[in-house]
């Protein structure tokens, strides 16, 4: 008689994660193999499945880890369910030099990506620019390297619930903000400014 396949769960995905900072240091391969066992745990009805996620609106912890991170120290894992979003103007940032994953289980979260272009003039100064959209859907999830730069803008008609694994705690992490039009940037840690996740 067949065994059942034993369903993926989210202590295998932690454990899962802690295995990925463990054997390798490549931050693009880290972030893809977590981002692809992250679908694999969407497919089961996680995280709406899991006993840390509250059914109020708000900041869940999954999981944060004392030990494994993208070079170290630890990683974490939160999940978000938030009400529908009021459209704003995009906020692009980074991550410093960590790496985010970022999923949606529930509603939708529109993803925008943004790079420097520089002309031919080395005396001018670059623009920003916006170089891709992704709308994530129930069940996708993409990543966002140390450096990279996004906004973005929850589903503005109903619930959404996503989930991010950061490489390391991002509250510490000097970041930066960029202001489109203007070339703006500036520097901020979560931790010092509270706010909304990004
Ligand atoms: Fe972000």
């Amino acid at each position: 008689m067949a065994q059942a396949t034993k369903a993926y769960t989210e202590q295998q995905f932690i454990e899962d994660v802690r295995e990925t900072f463990a054997s390798s240091r490549d931050a693009r391969l880290q972030a893809q193999t977590i981002a692809d066992r992250l679908r694999e745990l969407f497919a089961t009805g996680w995280p709406l499945s899991s006993e840390k996620l509250g059914k109020e609106n708000g900041t869940y912890l999954i999981h944060a880890d004392t030990e494994r991170g993208h070079p170290d120290p630890g990683f974490m894992v939160m999940a978000y369910r938030q009400g529908p979003k009021k459209a704003a103007p995009p906020s692009p940032h980074d991550h410093g030099a960590c790496f985010v994953v970022y999923g949606v289980a529930a509603g939708s979260n529109l993803q925008t990506r943004y790079r420097w272009t520089y002309g031919e003039d080395s005396t001018q100064p670059p623009v920003l620019e916006k170089t891709q959209d992704i709308l994530q859907k129930p069940g996708d999830a993409a990543y966002f390297l140390p450096g990279e730069i996004h906004s973005t803008q929850g589903s503005t008609e109903e619930e959404t619930v996503y989930v991010r694994v950061t490489s390391q705690d991002l509250d510490g992490a000097w970041r930066h903000r960029y202001h489109l039009g203007d070339n703006k940037t500036t520097v901020f840690r979560s931790a010092t400014q509270p706010q909304a996740p990004v």
